[in-house]
């Protein structure tokens, strides 16, 4: 169990989940949209283990809806499972932003 450094906060945006590999784990991360936070989501979908990398992401409703067979899971409510066919929710991550060296790093964490 450890805190991994993944980037700055100014490469993620709160519209787009972009994807990194932290660990060997491939993780999608975007900026929550009220306040300093980052959400942080397994990419691989829970239905048959395709990347949900360009699933369309809901800022508001902090969903991701995969692009293959439109499961949506809430990532504010751990990664429950709002649409079916998917029936396993979705691995999300803790995160934690740090002020290094003037800039905003963002830290996720895993088990
Ligand atoms: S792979 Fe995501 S819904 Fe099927």
């Amino acid at each position: 169990m450890a805190y991994f450094k993944v980037c700055s906060l100014s490469l993620l945006s709160t519209d787009k989940p972009k994807k990194f590999t932290v660990d060997g784990l491939d993780v999608l991360l975007v900026k929550a949209l009220n306040d300093n936070k980052v959400w942080a989501f397994d990419n691989t979908c829970t239905h048959a283990d395709k990347s949900l990398e360009n699933g369309l992401w809901n800022s508001e409703t902090t969903e991701i809806t995969c692009p293959f067979h439109k499961a949506v899971f809430n990532i504010a409510e751990n990664g429950a499972v709002k649409k079916a066919p998917a029936c396993v929710s979705l691995p999300v991550y803790q995160t934690e932003i740090r002020n290094e060296s003037e800039d905003n790093i963002v830290y996720i964490f895993l088990d």
